[in-house]
């Protein structure tokens, strides 16, 4: 298959391209270096990227930011980071990249645990979560010529404890490479409109 990973150079997107490489042709994009530049906050990017990369049989989303914060300093602003990035972003990937996707084709974009199970300062990201979970389970019914979508929503992974660690106290990490495999059976599997926890 011809796969596109947005975000490929993140703790998810690498082991999402080391996992697929080995059977498929990866095109790897990102805001910066990568085979092809995409900014997935603007709608002008994702189009030249897709101009750029031509049919694809997947699109995998691996990228979308948002803002963590304790809640009573979330303002309209900082909580809009999430809408625009993790949420609205990623939807955009799939409005825009119908065209570029083959029949049979899939998307998979990314959630995370925090919409189930609360951690403190994580509301918008939860939020960003939630609206791309919903969107997955309904966009499922209505896409056209046998395209197929999902997300995958990872617990804390244990190559980003560094960074994340003390926000995620009690969880059970994952590694990167079990997240991957869900990528991996979202791509090449039959199902759609599923949510793959990887907790
Ligand atoms: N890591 C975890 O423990 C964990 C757990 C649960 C969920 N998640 C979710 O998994 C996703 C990836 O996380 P990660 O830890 O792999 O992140 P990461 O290591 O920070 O990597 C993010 C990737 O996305 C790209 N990117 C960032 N903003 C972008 C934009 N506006 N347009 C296009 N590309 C952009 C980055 O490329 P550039 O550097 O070139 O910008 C990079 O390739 C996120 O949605 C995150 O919430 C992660």
């Amino acid at each position: 298959m011809r796969i596109l990973v947005v975000g490929a150079s993140g703790t998810v997107g690498q082991a999402v391209v080391a996992q697929l490489s080995e059977r498929h042709e990866i095109i790897r994009a990102g805001r910066t270096g990568m085979d092809v530049q995409v900014d997935i906050m603007s709608e002008d990017s994702i189009r030249s990227m897709y101009e750029t990369v031509g049919p694809v049989d997947a699109v995998i989303s691996a990228t979308g930011g948002a803002h963590f914060g304790p809640l009573t300093n979330l303002t309209p602003a900082l909580n809009q980071i999430g809408i625009d990035s993790k949420l609205k972003g990623q939807v955009n990937l799939v409005l825009l990249g119908l065209d570029a996707v083959r029949d049979g084709g899939s998307f998979t974009l990314t959630t995370g645990i925090m919409m189930d199970d609360p951690i403190r300062q994580g509301a918008s990201a939860a939020l960003a979560n939630g609206g791309v979970k919903a969107f997955v389970h309904a966009a499922a019914i209505e896409m056209p010529r046998g395209i197929r979508i999902n997300s995958v929503s990872p617990n804390v992974l244990i190559e980003s404890l560094d960074k994340y660690g003390p926000f995620f106290r009690g969880f059970e990490a994952v590694p990167a490479s079990r997240v991957a495999t869900a990528f991996e059976k979202s791509v090449e599997g039959a199902q759609t409109g599923q949510n793959y926890e990887v907790y």
